[in-house]
């Protein structure tokens, strides 16, 4: 098993603790490709819309981008790990996300997203952690993505991991662990299945498409829409 993680931090606190606790159980048997965030895609998305445009090897971050997309493609699950800063994922991991709007699915969405895992940790003192984990699920979700399974933590006493209490790491910990050992279990020669959500998305973009291509048939999502088969019989889930 491939596994992808995005670090919404590259601090090593309670974030990434986490994760490593939830990859522990993983690790034997899975090869796992790893980027800390503003580190790995350290620049913010210009909005020069080379991307949507057509071209995404002609972003200005291109070097950083395009190898965090080809292990995205790559991996058979995908992790990605923020805590909560005001109430949202980290600025990075935010950034990083911009970088990747072209593949929304109303603009070109990549075949190998569909029929993918995801894993999303965050985790907040107080509050925010569960929309920090909503901010990274709209985008891997109109990516394509209908397996998402979100681990969010609520400390509420200490940003240190070994000041906080022991009852709630042991509790915290068998949650991840718990999780992990379901992926064990899942057949990855297998796609996820493609949900509702999803292919309600690509319904409306599809009929959306289809309204811009009679007006433009040289219109680039379009185009890509159309060779993709996605406006004729061919869907992007088996
Ligand atoms: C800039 C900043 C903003 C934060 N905002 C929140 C917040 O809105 N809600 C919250 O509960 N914790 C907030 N925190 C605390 C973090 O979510 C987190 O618990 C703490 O930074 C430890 O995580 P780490 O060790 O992985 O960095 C914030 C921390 C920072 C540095």
């Amino acid at each position: 098993m491939k596994i992808t993680v995005i670090n919404g931090t590259e601090k090593h606190g309670v974030t990434y603790k986490l994760k490593e606790i939830f990859l522990d159980r993983l690790k034997n048997e899975a090869e796992i490709t790893e980027f800390y965030l503003p580190r790995d895609c350290p620049n913010f998305c210009a909005g020069c819309t080379v991307c949507f445009r057509g071209d995404e090897h002609k972003c200005k971050d291109a070097e950083y981008t395009q190898k965090i997309e080809k292990a995205i493609f790559e991996a058979d699950l995908l992790v990605f790990t923020s805590p909560a800063y005001v109430f949202h994922a980290t600025g990075a991991m935010k950034s990083m996300l911009d970088h990747f709007g072209y593949r929304w699915m109303p603009h070109r969405p990549a075949k190998e997203m569909f029929g993918k895992r995801a894993v999303i940790i965050t985790q907040c003192l107080g509050a925010g952690g569960r929309s920090a984990s909503k901010d990274i699920k709209d985008s891997l979700s109109w990516w394509g993505i209908s397996s998402i399974k979100s681990l969010s933590f609520k400390l509420m006493s200490e940003i240190r991991w070994d000041k906080i209490p022991e009852e709630k790491r042991s509790r915290i910990t068998s949650k991840l662990v718990n999780a992990a050992e379901r992926i064990k279990r899942i057949d990855f020669t297998r796609p996820a299945r493609t949900g509702l959500g999803t292919k309600s998305k690509f319904y409306a973009v599809r009929m959306l498409q289809t309204g811009l291509g009679k007006a433009n048939p040289e219109y680039t999502d379009y185009k890509y829409w159309k060779n993709n088969g996605w406006i004729d019989k061919e869907r992007p889930w088996k």
